[in-house]
Order: C-alpha cells, then structure tokens, then sequence
C-alpha cells in the first residue's frame, strides 16, 4: 500500500513524543492501519535544538513543508492562533486531513476549518486538545452521537487542579502553592491562561460545542479563575465536607418558550467530597457527561504532559490513516445548528 506522508508541526515536549511513538511503533501502526506512517518534515522555530528527532527531517519553512505533495496529514502541535491557522486552513482547502492538539484555535476557529475540511473532504480529529490523553473529544463526536447530551462536568485544567489539590492539603495560601507548582514544573513561568481560567474556557468552548452539536466560543464562556482563592476558602469548605475544583460546566437549559440555550462556564466551585470529581487530585483531569439514553459517564486521566497528549495525537493520526486508507471519512463539522449561547453564562 502507498505509504501515508505526514507533516508535523512543532516539536516541543508533545511533538518530539510524537516522533518517538511514531519512530518506536512503526510496525505496529502499520498493521493498524494498513499503510506505512512516513515523516516527510518537522517544522520548527530554530534549528540546532532537537537532537532527540532525525535532524534530516527538520525545516523552519512551514509552508512548504505543508504544500509538499507527498505530504497527505498534517499534525499541527505548535499552538497559538497565528501562523498555524493560516497553514492549517491552507492544508484543509488542499485536501489535506488535519490533526491538531490546539485548544485555543479551534475554541475560536472551529467553523472556518470544519467548512474547509467538509468542503475538500479532509478529515479533522483534535482528541488530544481537550484533556490530554483522556478520550473524550471522540467519545463526544462518536460513540454518543444517538444520545442527547444534557450536561458535561469537568476538571480540564491540570495546573489549577494541581493548586487547589495542594491548598486543600496542606493548609497553604494561593501565592506560596502557585510557587510551588511552578517550582515543580506543574505551573509555567506565565501562569495566567491556566489560573485565570483561560485555558479551561478553551476547553469548555469545545466540549459544549460537540456536546450539544452547536458553536460555541471561548468568547461565549463566562470564566473565572482560581487568583482570589484562600486558604480560608478550602478550610470553609472542608467544614461543609466539600471541596474547592475549577470547574467547566456546559449545559443545556430549556427556556420558558420551549427553546433551548448552552450556557458554559469556567469557575471555582464547591464540590461535596462524595462527588467523583472531588477526589480528582494533582495534575489529573477528569469529565463527567450526562446524557439521557448512556445516564452518567465519567472519563478520568492524565490531561497534559508530552507522552500523555502524544497518545491522543497519534491515536487521532491512525484513524485519519484508517479513513485515507480505506476510503471512509471521519465525522463532519461543518453541518451544525446554531443553538443560542446564554449571554455571562446565565441560565
Ligand atoms: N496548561 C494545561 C493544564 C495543559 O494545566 O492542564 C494542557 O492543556
């Protein structure tokens, strides 16, 4: 069978662990998938750091490496809206299937890749943007799709779970936690898109939007961050028998008028000790979905690091090799309703 060629953007902690399961799998994923996953190039910032990866495979020029025409996927872990956008919907429009681990973009930008992909009939999977290694995107897309969704509940922000774990446990204030954390490598230098809940919002924004088949931004989620959150909070709340989370919650809410809105929001809230969630600690992710025919589900795991995120993106890239190999499609993106979002979050 005529190999499958892929283009991967970035090579950071996710794309070098990418390499590596693609390197280190190759027979495997073969078997998987029917036809032999070549590299054709790495696109990177600067050359000269990556030792750990071929250095033949190397290039700073994106662009070309996207429009070569060997290339049939593109694996984009580079992050960020701008340039990765552009050559992502250029690689849409060109036929070329998409995996992509870039929450921030596609809570903004989902519907104008979802019209290139639908238009040229290229696959777009992105498993590995919300919740790292935990599958959550698919089961969402595919195994509920002939369920009605009604609520999704989650901890999709490590590093805030990772400092309201450690103020509940050791007594201590936001400030001295949020050192610690970065100390340990749990929280980066900037801390703001996860503290501040910008992070989750992202993720709530995709979540909402597969779960309740409408489009939902990062723009419509109403968020709150972690900042303002005491040690006298956490003892509060243990004398309630609680606990404090940061929480995305998407739900859908019936009005007066017989319509429906999404209402999805990110904020710190009291959860009782006997919820799953309350016992969701460190770094860990955890999502707990609601749907009328499956009742409760709940999906548990690691939500960041290299090795984690790589299992989604490769896991997404052999489905796409499935698809290319045996002439199928995934799901389409481009056919959703419009459900009304709830201005703030109300509901
Ligand atoms: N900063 C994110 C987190 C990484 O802490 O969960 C994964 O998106």
């Amino acid at each position: 069978t005529r190999p499958i060629g892929v283009a991967l953007l970035g090579c950071g902690v996710v794309g070098s662990e990418v390499v590596r399961l693609l390197t280190e799998q190759a027979d495997e994923l073969t078997a998987r998938t029917g036809a032999p996953i070549e590299l054709r190039g790495i696109a990177v910032r600067k050359l000269g750091k990556h030792r750990d990866v071929p250095a033949e495979l190397l290039t700073t020029d994106s662009a070309a490496l996207v429009a070569r025409e060997d290339v049939d996927v593109v694996v984009e872990v580079v992050g960020g809206i701008e340039p990765v956008r552009t050559l992502l919907l250029q690689a849409l429009r060109a036929g070329r299937s998409v995996v992509t681990a870039n929450k921030a973009l596609l809570a903004e930008h989902t519907a104008e890749l979802a019209e290139a992909a639908d238009a040229s009939g290229a696959d777009l999977y992105f498993e590995a943007a919300v919740a790292g290694a935990i599958p959550i995107v698919r089961p969402l897309r595919e195994s509920l799709a002939g369920d009605r969704i009604t609520r999704v509940v989650g901890i999709v922000n490590g590093t805030t779970n990772f400092i309201l774990s450690a103020m509940d446990a050791t007594g201590a204030g936001y400030a001295e936690t949020l050192e610690e954390a970065g100390r340990l490598g749990y929280a980066e230098a900037d801390p703001t898109a996860d503290v501040d809940g910008f992070d989750a919002a992202a993720k709530a924004a995709i979540l909402a939007s597969l779960a309740f088949h409408t489009r939902v931004t990062a723009a419509d989620v109403h968020r709150e961050g972690i900042r303002d959150i005491t040690a006298s909070d956490l003892s509060a709340a243990r004398a309630l028998s609680c606990t404090v989370k940061l929480l995305a919650l998407c739900e859908r809410v019936p009005q007066a008028d017989g319509s429906e809105r999404v209402s999805a929001r990110v904020y710190p809230a009291m959860v009782p000790l006997s919820h799953p969630l309350a016992s969701v600690d460190g770094a860990f992710n955890a999502v707990v979905v609601e749907a009328e025919a499956a009742g409760r589900l709940m999906f548990y795991g690691q939500g960041a690091g290299g090795a984690p995120t790589a299992s989604a993106v490769v896991g997404d890239l052999v489905a796409v090799c499935r698809n290319q190999v045996q002439g199928g499609r995934g799901p389409r993106e481009s056919a959703y309703a419009q459900l009304a979002v709830s201005p703030m979050g109300d509901t």
